[in-house]
């Protein structure tokens, strides 16, 4: 898939603090002309909201929910992603698939090798040219996999993520994990950064904000996808 669009994801522990930045980026990225398209996973869509709203609330096992995290993502690269990457959309999303690797694979156990299929076939990038309502057959081989160009990952070791959670509102399925839970999907995301050094940016999430907020910004100045900020 040819696209001009920008694909940034954003990752971390429950509690590692990337909404703001998020928010942030969606900002500095408007104030210099990018149209923006803000967006989540699991959701983004009417029917990956549902699926989110399931996997977030209901038990299951962990093939079932790896599965209705990937139809989720299915959904959202067909009607979200994939058409703003062609309008030429700066997307920003919080969480991709490097978080399944990190909460289904690390932190739950499930097997990574079925993940990595799974990723195959969902972010292949000849079917997202299809039609959403499913209307155009899939070509069956996989030509290459869309994956985001850059992945913010606010590393937080998981103590202080644990502290942050204390105050927090009604945890949810993930939230409510013991602390050895998001060790391992700390050491997943660690992994997986290890994996694809060239698409990960770490940063150190235990500064106060706005030092995290600097790095945040320096990374999007280094790559020239921001203008460096004015001096005071
Ligand atoms: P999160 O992104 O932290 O949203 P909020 O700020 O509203 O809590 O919540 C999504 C949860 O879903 C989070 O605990 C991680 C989990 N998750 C997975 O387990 N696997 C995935 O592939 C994704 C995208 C999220």
């Amino acid at each position: 898939m040819t696209h001009h669009g920008l694909f940034i994801s954003f990752e971390g522990i429950d509690g590692a603090g990337k909404s703001t930045h998020i928010a942030g980026l969606a900002e500095a990225f408007r104030a210099e002309g990018r149209s923006v398209t803000l967006t989540r996973e699991p959701g983004g869509t009417a029917l990956a909201e549902q699926l989110r709203g399931l996997v977030l609330e209901q038990a299951m096992d962990p093939l079932t929910e790896a599965l209705l995290i990937f139809a989720a993502r299915r959904d959202h690269l067909l009607r979200v992603i994939a058409p703003a990457l062609l309008r030429g959309d700066v997307v920003l999303c919080d969480r991709f698939t490097d978080a399944t690797f990190a909460y289904q694979g690390a932190g739950r156990g499930f097997d990574v090798q079925v993940l990595a299929t799974l990723e195959r076939w969902v972010q292949s990038d000849e079917g997202l040219l299809g039609d959403p309502a499913g209307n155009q057959p899939m070509k069956p081989e996989v030509d290459s996999v869309i994956e985001p160009h850059l992945t913010v990952w606010f590393d937080l070791p998981p103590e202080t993520a644990a502290l942050r959670l204390a105050d927090a509102r009604l945890p949810d399925r993930f939230e409510s994990q013991p602390l050895a839970f998001f060790s391992r999907v700390a050491e997943g995301y660690a992994q997986r950064q290890r994996g694809h050094p060239e698409r990960f940016a770490r940063i150190d999430a235990a500064q106060p904000r706005e030092r995290v907020w600097q790095a945040v910004r320096q990374v999007f100045v280094e790559k020239g996808w921001l203008q460096a900020a004015p001096l005071p």
